[in-house]
């Protein structure tokens, strides 16, 4: 099927994870034309498969073909964590089910070598608040890569009250960000309640499982409750990121949910006392 066929299947059902591959797959096969619209193939093609992995990460082709994807758009950090999981997972198939991908995995990984690149110790991070402008980016390349920019930009993000905290390096790289909007919780049939919202929760995937996240939550809900006391926190969270939000505190409310353009979410709080 070619991509203008690929693209009506996937209009038929957004959420179908296996035509969301296949036009992945498609665009990262075609896209070696000239510069820019390489670019922006290899960046609609990682948005499709990354929405793939997150509805079924059981798929392991899909991880094959988005890291190979991220190495082609230039971006090994991004593709080493992908390609870590895809090898995670291969080990627990059978023959048949994908164990195949495994070397080809392998090989992968060790043809952008092993180490991350050389970066200061995580002790050197400063975490602080920060301009709404300092986290857009880092938001747009880990929640919303492949898509405009304006996705990255949530209702809210101006006002007086929201809170924007940042990681950052000492050339003052932001390497993990998070934003709290003062915006009150609700569930079926009760009322309000007042409350901070958690929004655009990122590390940059070489800082990913340093710390830096817990550290970010820990000045973040130290913050609103400096600016207004409430009960709880609350945020719409992401699949992968629920054990990370957990180990933090936080319990999931309700039933798993499909945000079209990011997968599979839980709603979340955190109880404050
Ligand atoms: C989810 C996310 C924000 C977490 O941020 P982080 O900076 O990696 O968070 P931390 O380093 O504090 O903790 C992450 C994990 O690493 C582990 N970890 C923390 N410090 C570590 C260290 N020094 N060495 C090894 N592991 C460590 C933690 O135990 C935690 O494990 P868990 O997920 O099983 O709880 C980050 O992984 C991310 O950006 N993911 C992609 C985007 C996303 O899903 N965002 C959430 C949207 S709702």
């Amino acid at each position: 099927m070619d991509i203008p066929k690929l693209r009506k299947l996937l209009a038929l059902d957004p959420n179908d994870s296996l035509s969301r591959y296949a036009l992945g797959r498609k665009l990262w096969e075609q896209a070696n034309g000239d510069p820019a619209h390489t670019t922006a193939m290899l960046a609609e093609s990682i948005g499709h498969l990354r929405f793939a992995t997150a509805v079924d990460p059981s798929h392991l082709a899909t991880y094959h073909v988005l890291s190979r994807a991220l190495l082609d758009a230039g971006l090994p950090d991004e593709a080493r964590p992908v390609i870590k999981q895809g090898l995670a997972r291969t080990a627990h198939v059978t023959e048949g089910m994908g164990k195949d991908l495994g070397p080809l995995l392998a090989d992968l990984l060790a043809s952008i070598g092993q180490h991350p690149a050389v970066r200061p110790d995580p002790a050197t991070v400063r975490i602080e608040q920060v301009l709404p402008e300092a986290v857009i980016p880092l938001r747009h390349k880990v929640l919303r890569p492949g898509m405009d920019r304006s996705a990255a930009i949530f209702p809210g993000d101006d006002a007086p009250s929201a809170i924007h905290i940042a990681a950052l390096s000492p050339t003052n790289q932001v390497l993990c960000c998070a934003t709290m909007h003062d915006e009150p919780y609700t569930e079926p049939n009760s009322p309000p309640v007042p409350s901070w919202r958690l929004r655009g929760m990122a590390t940059e995937p070489a800082w990913q499982a340093t710390g830096l996240g817990h550290r970010v939550l820990l000045l973040a809900e130290q913050l609103t409750q400096q600016s207004r006391r409430t009960s709880l926190l609350w945020c719409n969270a992401r699949l992968p990121a629920l054990a990370f939000y957990k180990a933090n505190g936080w319990q999931t409310r309700g039933q798993q949910y499909l945000i079209p353009t990011a997968g599979p979410h839980f709603t979340m709080i955190k109880p404050l006392t």
